[in-house]
Formats: C-alpha cells, structure tokens, sequence
C-alpha cells in the first residue's frame, strides 16, 4: 500500500492508484514473470564485463542519444531472427518495451484520442494509457481468446483510434495473431480517419511481440510487413526469450516516419552508456543468449501436456494453447485460494487474466518438477 498524504497534490485521476507490478517475493521458485528461468552463459558475462569496462572511463559523458551502434545491432539480429531487413532508422531501442510503448502513448495519444486493445491482455496498456490521458477501449478476443477480427474492426470503424494494440503471443493466454489476421486490420486501418487528429491521420498498430522468439519456428513475425505498412509499429524485448530482463533493453521496429515521433518524445539521455554497452555484448552472442529457446518451447509442450491430464474436482483443467513461455491453465471457483496456497509451498506463480484463470512461466526442470508437485498437492486440499 502506497501513503500519499492528502495535502500532496497528486493528479486526481491518480489518487487511490497503486503502482503496478506483480509481487516479487523471496520463494524459492518463481514462475510469475514470464523470464527466461537460465542465467547467462559465462562467455557473454565476460563479453559484459569487458565492454562495459572500456565505456567506464566515458560515464563522465552523456551517452550517444540515438545509440546508433546499438540501433545496427539491433537491425542484424532481427535479419538473423525473422529474415527482415531494416535500416537502423527504423529501430529504436529504450528501457523495456515498456518505455517504448509509453513513448508510442506519448507520441500518438493524448487527451481526445483514443487507443484500443484486445482482452484479456497485458495490464500494463491501461496504465500507459491512464499516464498519456488517452482513452482506453477494449476488442474482446473469442471464447479462446484467438482475436474477433470481425468485431475489432467494427470497433476501430466507430472509435476511430490513433492506436490498435495486439499482442503477439498474447499475454496471459499465449495465443499467436496469424499474418492474415494482422493484415486485415492494417488495411482496415488504413481506410479509418483518426478521431482528434488532422483529417488525413490513420490509426498505427502496435504489435507487442515480447514474446515472439517462442513461437513455433517458420512462423513469420510481424516485422516481416514493416515494408509494406508505414503505420505498423513493432514493439519486442530483450527481456523474455533473451534472457536480459533485468538490463531493462526493449525496441521498436517501424517505419522512419513512427521512429522519429517517438524521437520527439524520449527523454534527453534515455539510455544509458551501461545499458547500450551491455546490449551490444549480449546482441553479439545472440545464439548463447537464445540457446535455451528450444528447450523452453519443449518445457512448454510438456507442461501443457501434464496440465491437461490433471483434474479438479473430477474434471480436467482446461489449458490454453500456447506460443509463449507461459500457460494459462483453470478453471478454479477461487484462483487466489490456489495461488495463495502455491506461494505458501515455495511457487509463485501468477493470478491474471480471465477470472478463475492462473498463468505459470517455463522454469527450469528441477522448477518445474517442483510446480507439479505442489499443484497436485494443493489442488487435492480444495
Ligand atoms: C506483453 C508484454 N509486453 C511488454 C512487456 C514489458 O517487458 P519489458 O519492459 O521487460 O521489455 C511484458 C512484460 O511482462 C509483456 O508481458
């Protein structure tokens, strides 16, 4: 609980608010984040270590703003990851995703706009939202959670949003967006004028691909259109499958023309000479850091596997598909009672997303092993 005094003038839409986050807890196992559960391999540790030394002397500087070296990094790993191409201007890197989806609020919300996500979905786009004083709309996704293209479409045709978000592998349900479907509200996009903006302006789309490297290989990413949409902007991390979460390194690929927005928008300085060193080290040893992909989709598969073959109170659970490195699994008449009760047995994982819904991220075997355990031990007591 957060104590504001009453004589502090916050914001009146922020009084009451608590900030966001899920609990991070001292348990032995933690399965509720969605990280990559391996440390990183001592090569890249020392491959840190060693560019960060030689930019130490220079911390008397600021660092380089538009942190080009990185920004070509970043270029070459998405032609090795996705096969795309793109020039280092249509990259932008910043403190997690989560600061490029700000900058995204801040460069095209704002008061009188609008912008619409497709539930459930990451909790964190309300806030970007609330912090922007952009509204916030909502898609429902179907019955298993794929997306309702038909009906986001209606909703963008009556809204008129500057922004579209989807998530792809959605989170909390893991569900991938196919290409036709994300090509189908491009050009949906494209035809829709945006409330509160000059009458030429069309919508952008963010896909939020935090968690694309999990999808099952061959499947093209949303970068793969950046040539062909001007307006799609697509938002990854360092954090998920690349084992960097706690460097805080996300970016944005799009078009020059959505670069240079958020250009204007970035505070002075955003990123680091540490950060920016430390992300070149582990951008040049891409496979070491992704090396333990394959093994977490396979995690994955069997976790799922396990989870459809237990059952609670006499039924099985239901498990959604997923693309991801998380599952979300139920349903239970009282998800916090069967959260509450992992955490008291060491595993924490999380309670989010649908009602009577939980979500637990691939940890390593012996985590794993651990989770089951304790599911099967505590789903017997209720
Ligand atoms: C869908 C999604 N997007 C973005 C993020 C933010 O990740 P980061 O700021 O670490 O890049 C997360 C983190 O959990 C996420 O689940």
């Amino acid at each position: 609980m957060s104590a504001i005094p009453a004589d502090l003038p916050l914001r009146a839409d922020l009084v009451g608010e608590e900030p966001y986050g899920a609990p991070q807890l001292d348990v032995p196992v933690c399965l509720n984040v969605n990280e990559n559960p391996y440390p990183l391999d001592q090569e890249v540790v020392d491959a840190i270590c060693q560019r960060v030394r030689l930019v130490a002397p220079g911390l008397n500087r600021y660092p380089d703003r538009e942190h080009e070296e990185l920004r070509r990094a970043l270029a070459a790993y998405l032609k090795k990851e996705s096969g795309t191409s793109l020039q280092p201007g249509q990259l932008w890197a910043a403190n997690g995703s989560n600061e490029i989806m700000l900058q995204l609020f801040q460069a095209f919300g704002g008061s009188g706009r609008t912008a619409l996500g497709c539930d459930p979905t990451y909790s964190m786009y309300p806030e970007y939202a609330r912090d922007t004083f952009t509204d916030w709309e909502l898609a429902h996704r179907l019955p298993d959670f794929s997306l309702d293209v038909e009906t986001t479409i209606e909703r963008i045709k009556a809204l008129r949003p500057a922004m579209v978000l989807v998530t792809s592998p959605n989170n909390p349900t893991g569900t991938p967006l196919p290409m036709d479907q994300l090509t189908r509200l491009l050009e949906a996009c494209s035809q829709v004028p945006v409330a509160g903006a000059d009458p030429s302006a069309r919508p952008i789309v963010v896909v939020d691909e935090a968690y694309i490297e999990f999808r099952d290989p061959g499947t093209p990413s949303a970068v793969s259109l950046i040539g062909q949409y001007d307006h799609l902007a697509v938002s990854r991390t360092m954090s998920k499958a690349f084992a960097f979460a706690g460097a805080r390194v996300g970016y944005l690929a799009a078009s020059q023309g959505i670069i240079d927005a958020v250009r204007i928008v970035r505070m002075p300085y955003h990123l680091s000479a540490l950060t920016q060193a430390a992300a070149l080290a582990a951008l040049e040893h891409t496979d070491l850091q992704l090396a333990r992909v394959d093994q977490l989709r396979q995690t994955r598969r069997e976790t799922a596997e396990w989870l459809a073959g237990q059952q609670f109170h006499g039924r099985p659970l239901t498990v959604v598909p997923s693309a991801s490195n998380f599952i979300l699994f139920g349903i239970f008449p009282d998800r916090d009672a069967v959260f509450e009760a992992m955490k008291d047995e060491g595993v924490l994982i999380r309670a989010v997303g649908p009602q009577g819904y939980l979500r637990v991220c691939m940890g390593t075997d012996e985590e794993m092993e651990r989770f089951r355990q304790t599911l099967v031990h505590v789903l017997k007591r209720f």
